[in-house]
C-alpha cells in the first residue's frame, strides 16, 4: 500500500515536528476531556500509533486500524506493553475483523489527520460504525476541509491557480506516496454530515489549521521570522472550520 514506504519517517517528517505537535496536542486535550480512562476506543487510520499511544498511556483501551501493514508495525513497535490491538481495515471496503469485534461496544471513534480524505463518500463507513457504537457514543474525526484560506493564498501568491484550488475538485486532487499517486477527497460539511445523519447526530465542529499552515507548509513555521507561538495561540481561540485546514467532526450515536 502506498502508505507502507512512509511508515519509517513519518514520526521524523510529521509526527515530531512542532506544528505536527501543537496540532496534535490540541486534538489529544479534546480527547482526554471526553474519552475517560477504561473506555474502548476505535481508531481509524492510525498511522504509525502516536494517538493510540497516548490514549492507551492514560488507560483507555484501543483498538488500532490502518490498511497499511508498515504503518500497522510501526505502531506495534510504539503501542508495546500497552492496551492497544491493532487490526488491518480498509476503510474503502469496512470489514469486521476479529480483534475488531472483540474490542466492541466503543465508547468512542477516532480518525486524525485526513484518514477519511482516502474516501469519497462516508455513508458506508457510517453504516460500519453504527453497530459498534452504542447510543451517546462519541466520534472524533479530523478531515482535511475543502476551503483552505493558507493553501489558496499560498498558491495564487505563487502564480498555481489549479493547486489553490484543487480541494474543489469532486473527483479528488491526485498526491504522491511511496512513489504512487493516489486521490485524497476533500468532503464539505454539508456532504460528510449528510453521510453520517441516518445513525450520528452532529455534536461540534471545530477547526485545526486556520492560522497555521497546511502541514506540508511546515518548514515555513521553522523560519526565525515565523511567530510560531502568536500563531497557534491565534489557531486556538480564534477558529472557523469552513476555512482551515483541518476540521474536527464530533458526532453522537443517535439513540
Ligand atoms: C496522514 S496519515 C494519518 C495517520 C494518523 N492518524 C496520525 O494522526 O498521524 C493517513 C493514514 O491513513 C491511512 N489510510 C489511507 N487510506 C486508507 C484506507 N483506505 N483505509 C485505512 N487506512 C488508510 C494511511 O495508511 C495512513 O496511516
Amino acid at each position: 500500500m502506498y502508505f507502507d514506504a512512509l511508515a519509517p519517517t513519518y514520526d521524523a517528517d510529521f509526527t515530531a515536528t512542532p506544528l505536527a505537535r501543537a496540532l496534535r496536542g490540541r486534538v489529544w486535550a479534546r480527547l482526554d476531556a471526553v474519552f475517560a480512562p477504561e473506555a474502548a476506543l476505535l481508531e481509524l487510520a492510525c498511522g504509525t500509533g502516536e494517538d493510540a499511544r497516548h490514549l492507551a498511556q492514560r488507560g483507555v483501551r484501543v483498538t488500532a486500524t490502518d490498511q497499511s501493514a508498515g504503518m500497522l508495525a510501526a505502531a506495534r513497535a510504539k503501542t508495546a506493553g500497552l492496551p492497544v490491538k491493532l487490526a488491518s481495515l480498509d476503510l474503502a471496503a469496512p470489514a469486521l475483523s476479529p480483534e475488531i469485534q472483540a474490542g466492541a461496544p466503543y465508547a468512542g471513534v477516532l480518525s486524525n489527520f485526513g484518514g477519511l480524505n482516502a474516501l469519497p463518500r462516508h455513508r458506508a463507513l457510517a453504516e460500519f460504525l453504527a453497530p459498534l457504537v452504542p447510543a451517546g457514543g462519541r466520534l472524533v474525526l479530523v478531515v482535511m476541509g475543502r476551503w483552505c484560506a493558507w493553501e489558496i493564498g499560498w498558491h495564487l501568491l505563487h502564480w498555481q491557480p489549479r493547486r489553490a484550488f484543487r480541494r474543489l475538485n469532486a473527483r479528488g486532487s491526485t498526491s504522491q506516496a511511496g512513489g504512487a499517486d493516489f486521490t485524497v477527497y476533500y468532503p464539505s460539511t454539508a456532504a460528510l454530515q449528510r453521510d453520517f445523519a441516518p445513525h450520528f447526530q452532529p455534536a461540534r465542529v471545530w477547526s485545526l489549521g486556520l492560522w497555521l499552515p497546511p502541514t506540508y507548509l511546515e518548514p515555513l513555521t521553522r523560519r526565525r521570522w515565523f511567530p510560531f507561538r502568536l500563531v497557534a495561540a491565534l489557531d486556538r481561540r480564534v477558529p472557523w472550520p469552513p476555512l482551515a485546514d483541518h476540521t474536527v467532526y464530533e458526532f453522537v450515536r443517535r439513540a
